[in-house]
């Protein structure tokens, strides 16, 4: 492997930079040119590469976003797209791909593998929906906005004795709102992998009333579905207003937490040492804090789980 490239793709997440140094740098430490691909696999198809040096990822690892940007790209999806794209590659000579994103990119990166171009996936995406890693990168740090900006709902929904329900992103997966949920004390949590049952959330606003609680937060994952319909099924049944915050986007930016540079850091890094080793078609996670590397058909085989004792942690802790 003499020359690689890495590019970032899907929704961005907090820590995305730091794992584009890590890759940059782990590659230059032992000899391997680098080039950064723009905008995603959009990018990728019009050939917007630029060779980069030790400086280039200087000053990024607090950063939030993605100095590479990003992008969907229908066109990609396509063979023709996928060969305009390997051609690109095989112009500059790049044999390797790192490619930081969600399970989206991981398909794509899939494909390139079938064209011949080894990849590497790192899970990059605030959702936590990757199968086979325990965390994936930026989960952390919008878990922290989302504690950050749910406590300031709190002041206020206490000061006019109100029911707040906050919707928080996630796509399909309840991991954000659960582990929000959890971190700010939320009365309750709605998540797409279990239906609610609306009787049981009045019951549990009813039965916090009666022992003095003036105010409650719902944390609503936006996989569930129209959180403003839920609200007013929710007015309708306890007869009192209610206010609804959807957090959105403000989710995905912000400076990534430590322990998302740490892990994009060692991620990024795992990724280079697997396309040394001449490993490709692999997925990198962490499991139990060890790194550990996957078949991407492995990634998308196993089903993403809830942790359900924290399920259970939660209903039992706002009783
Ligand atoms: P994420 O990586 O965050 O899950 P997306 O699902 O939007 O984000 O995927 C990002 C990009 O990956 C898509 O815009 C597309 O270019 C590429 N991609 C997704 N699925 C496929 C696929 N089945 N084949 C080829 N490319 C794909
Ligand atoms: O996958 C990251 C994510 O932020 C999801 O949580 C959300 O559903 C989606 O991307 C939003 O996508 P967009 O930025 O295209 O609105």
């Amino acid at each position: 492997m003499k020359r690689i490239g890495v590019l970032t793709s899907g929704g961005d997440s907090p820590g995305m930079n730091a794992a584009v140094r890590a890759v940059v740098r782990k590659a230059l430490y032992h000899n391997v040119e680098v080039y950064g691909i723009f905008r995603g696999y959009a990018g990728l198809l019009n050939g917007e590469f630029e060779r980069f040096q030790l400086g280039s990822v200087a000053d990024i690892i607090h950063r939030g976003g993605t100095i590479l940007h990003s992008s969907r790209s229908e066109e990609f999806k396509t063979v023709e797209g996928q060969k305009k794209a390997v051609a690109q590659l095989r112009e500059k000579g790049i044999d390797g791909v790192v490619v930081i994103g969600g399970d989206g990119s991981y398909r794509g990166a899939q494909k390139l593998n079938e064209h011949g171009i080894a990849t590497i996936g790192v899970p990059g995406t605030i959702d936590n929906d990757i199968a086979g890693t325990d965390f994936t990168i930026g989960f952390d740090t919008a878990l922290n906005t989302i504690i950050d900006a749910v406590d300031k709902i709190r002041d206020t929904a206490s000061s006019h004795e109100r029911t707040f329900i906050v919707e928080v992103m996630g796509r399909d997966a309840g991991d954000l709102a659960l582990w929000s949920g959890l971190g700010v004390g939320a009365e309750t949590i709605i998540v797409p992998e279990s239906n609610y049952q609306m009787d049981e959330i009045v019951k549990r606003l009813q039965h916090g009333a009666e022992r003095g609680k003036k105010h409650s937060i719902i944390v609503f994952a936006e996989g569930v579905g129209d959180v403003m319909a839920f609200a007013d099924e929710l007015k309708k049944e306890t007869h009192t207003q209610n206010r609804v915050t959807v957090l959105g986007h403000l989710q995905r930016g912000g400076s990534p937490t430590g322990f998302d540079r740490v892990l994009a850091s060692r991620l990024g890094a795992f990724a280079i040492e697997l396309l040394i080793a001449g490993k490709q078609g692999r997925a990198v996670g962490i499991q139990k804090n060890e790194l550990v590397e996957l078949d991407y058909d492995e990634v998308f085989n196993a089903p993403h789980h809830l942790n359900k004792t924290m399920i259970e942690l939660a209903i039992e802790l706002s009783i």
